[in-house]
């Protein structure tokens, strides 16, 4: 794959929110900024913080602001308390301003067993004839106990098994996303031409509104590998190698 194809956060929002019908399936971001964070602080009382070339849910920090004036910051499982304002702004100051992050808006994703999850959609397209992009995998990944990101999981359950269980929808929903990701891979092949496969985070919140968290470009495919059921991961190694 070219090595053109990069992971970048903010770019791949610009790219997808340019267009209308992905604009609305985006989590509000921006650059974070001083200013982006008490902007966004005030649309929403909880955001999410994440480096732009970040992956495996590694410092991706939660903040919310609670009634009461403080603000809770988690991180992994840890959570720490910033009795106000002034100390929000201090504990900012000391990020490390070397590497650039988004702030996004926070999605109440649905539950199971009270543990967010979310949706992997695996997207590919032929490697030798580009042809249209097809959605060859998927599955669903809960967050362990205590977790915010669904990046650390020792659960993974089919797509229409997890909409089910959380009691959000079924086949029609699945649809959705799926029709939602092709569009987006389309979107994104137009930046990067090169693009072959595309592994999607996708969002549902609890009133089972898709939302599409990210892109990656090289996604594990160790989860589709240990699934028991083993055709997904067969059509997956086909299209890489067609
Ligand atoms: N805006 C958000 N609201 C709620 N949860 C989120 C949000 N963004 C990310 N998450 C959770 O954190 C996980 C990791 O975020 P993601 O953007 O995929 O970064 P990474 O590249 O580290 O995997 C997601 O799979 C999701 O479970
Ligand atoms: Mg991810």
């Amino acid at each position: 794959m070219s090595m053109l194809v990069q992971r970048d956060k903010w770019l791949q929002y610009r790219a997808l929110s340019n267009v209308p019908k992905l604009a609305r399936r985006l989590p509000e971001t921006l650059l974070l900024e001083k200013e982006t964070l008490h902007h966004m602080l005030l649309q929403h009382s909880s955001v999410v913080l994440k480096p732009c070339d970040g992956r495996y849910g590694r410092d991706i920090i939660f903040i919310r602001c609670l009634k009461n004036g403080t603000y809770h910051i988690q991180n992994e499982n840890n959570t720490i308390t910033m009795q106000n304002r002034d100390e929000l702004q201090d504990w900012f100051d000391q990020i490390d301003k070397n590497r650039e992050y988004i702030i996004q808006q926070r999605l109440y994703l649905a539950r199971i067993q009270q543990r967010p999850f979310d949706l992997r959609i695996m997207v590919q397209r032929q490697t030798a004839t580009p042809s249209a992009w097809k959605v060859t995998g998927s599955y669903a990944k809960v967050a362990s106990r205590g977790y915010l990101i669904t990046n650390v999981t020792n659960r993974t359950i089919p797509a229409l098994k997890a909409l089910q269980l959380a009691r959000i929808g079924g086949r029609k929903l699945l649809l959705q996303v799926e029709r939602t990701v092709l569009l987006a891979a389309k979107s994104l092949e137009v930046h990067y031409p090169d693009l072959r496969q595309i592994g999607f985070d996708i969002g549902i919140d609890k009133k089972g509104r898709v939302w599409i968290i990210e892109g990656n470009y090289r996604p594990d495919l160790r989860p589709f590998r240990r699934l028991k059921d083993s055709s997904m991961y067969r059509r997956i190694l086909w299209y890489q190698k067609h």
